[in-house]
């Protein structure tokens, strides 16, 4: 058996429902289209940001708004747009009645500004507020989302856009944020109970019927021809892969997790996303005034392919009739190179799962492992850390994936650079805060241990993290 897809059999059917909600939001745009912000001299706003129970309209007219958790009334949480090197601060408020945190994800900020619960800070109680503040190194695609009760807390829609603008971007006529999540939804479009699944989260964990970006069933965008445009894909669902295909287009990669890369087509035109992964990508709109092409979404075969959305060509003439000729390659940030030569190397063990010989009855119950130990849950205080790192030397982590199952492993506080897939180089320089590592394979990766601190490592298939895909690297 190939475990490309957990067993869900949907009460809400996903192509029925995509299709009736591309019937309806031909006329919705997508929104989050993204102007700069800021003036090079000026100071990024403190932002207050309840954390509250909603109703949205994610599946659109004709259905029910469904019942969710928002960010400052919004799913996702409003788009925020920070700058490199300038202080931001957000003034966290818990109006939920559990705990709460928040995690930056991919921002190397100071360990007491992570978000994981118990680890870098106490959680924040009911009605009680935290502020969190940080100066971003990076510019770049990231995202914050929960990081306590994060199964249900994200699941029910608590992620949203942190955009660190470049002080110098690339010349392009548009840019668009999509912050894609991913909702197992009843037939009265409300979220469907079952977070935790204990056979789920031994296998592809919690993967959905609904498809939203930027909180609604897309139906089409409709752009110009001739235009280049900006788009800032962030995969914020708890477990779905995706594998996106831009028919009759081109896209150009130009970041990867928000940090900078060579601009490159993906292979075979396929851009593979991972949970918790970003991509930036370009591209330049060639098609015929009037024409409709779809983004699909192939991942886990063709029987279970889906149109994400359409991009829909307006009638009107061509913005210009050869692609834009502007450079592409957006300016490095501020990573230290990892010393290859000094390097301590590690093995990560990924174990566990079905099939994988843990059965469903590791230690406590949890489903999977890391080097043998299961730290489940959310973040706890006094983990114990795996490995200590000495601040300031560069490590490899062999990441060896002895499951029947894909990963995407993030750690938290630095961005690394995958060095190589089993055992054959990536001679691109690609760095990442998450990476997708393929069943049965070997990806290792360097970064330089600069960030002090006690930082997660773990999957970002959340069902797998909380059931014990998770472990604590120590920087002294
Ligand atoms: Cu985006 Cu510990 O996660
Ligand atoms: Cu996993």
């Amino acid at each position: 058996m190939t475990p490309k897809h957990s067993s869900i059999s949907p009460a809400f059917n996903r192509r029925q429902l995509l299709a009736s909600g591309g019937a309806i939001a031909l006329t919705a745009a997508v929104p989050f289209e993204i102007r700069h912000a800021y003036a090079a001299d000026q100071a990024v706003p403190a932002q207050h940001i309840p954390v509250a129970p909603a109703r949205l309209p994610l599946v659109g007219a004709g259905h029910p708004q469904t019942a969710v958790l928002a960010y400052s009334g919004s799913v996702p949480g409003p788009a925020l747009r920070v700058r490199q090197g300038k202080p931001f601060q957000a003034v966290v408020e818990n109006r939920l009645d559990e705990d709460t945190t928040v995690h930056w994800h991919g921002i190397r900020l100071p360990n007491a500004m992570d978000g994981v619960p118990g680890l870098t800070q106490p959680p924040i109680k009911s009605k009680e507020s935290f502020t969190y503040e940080f100066t971003p190194p990076d510019a770049g695609t990231f995202w914050y989302h929960s990081h306590d009760n994060s199964l249900e807390q994200m699941g029910r829609g608590l992620a949203g856009a942190l955009i660190v603008e470049e002080s110098e971007p690339p010349r392009v006529d548009r840019e668009l944020a999509w912050v894609i999540q991913d909702w197992r939804l009843t037939r009265g479009a409300q979220i469907a109970p079952g977070f935790g699944n204990r056979m789920e989260a031994a296998m592809a964990g919690r993967i959905g019927n609904t498809v939203t970006i930027n909180g609604r069933v897309p139906g089409s965008i409709s752009v110009r021809a001739g235009e280049r445009i900006r788009i800032r894909i962030i995969n914020a669902t708890l477990a779905r892969i995706m594998a996106l295909n831009f028919t009759g287009h081109r896209p150009v990669v130009i970041a990867l997790d928000g940090q900078p890369c060579d601009p490159h087509e993906p292979a075979r035109g396929r851009l593979l996303l991972g949970p918790a992964m970003r991509a930036d990508i370009v591209l330049d709109m060639g098609g015929e005034p009037g024409s409709r092409h779809a983004v699909t979404d192939d991942f886990y075969g063709d029987e279970l392919a889906y149109t994400l959305v359409q991009l829909v060509y307006e009638a009107e003439t061509p913005l210009r009739n050869h692609p834009l000729d502007a450079p592409m390659r957006l300016p490095p940030n501020p990573l230290a190179p990892p010393d290859l030569a000094t390097a301590e190397r590690h093995e990560i063990a990924l174990q566990g799962g079905m099939m994988g010989g843990m059965g469903m009855m590791g230690m406590g119950g949890a489903a999977w492992a890391i080097n043998g130990m299961s730290m489940t849950g959310d973040g706890q205080p006094g983990m114990p850390p795996l490995l200590e790192f000495q601040r300031g030397r560069t490590y490899v982590l062999a990441l060896k994936n002895e499951t029947a199952w894909w990963h995407p492993m993030h750690l938290h506080g630095h961005s690394f650079r995958v060095l190589s897939r089993n055992g054959a180089a990536i001679d691109d320089a690609i760095w990442g805060d998450t990476v997708l590592v393929e069943p049965r394979q070997t990806v290792e990766v360097a970064f330089v241990a600069d960030n002090p601190g006690d930082w997660m490592l773990h999957c970002h298939v959340i069902d797998h993290q909380v059931a014990g895909m998770m472990t604590v690297l120590r920087v002294a």
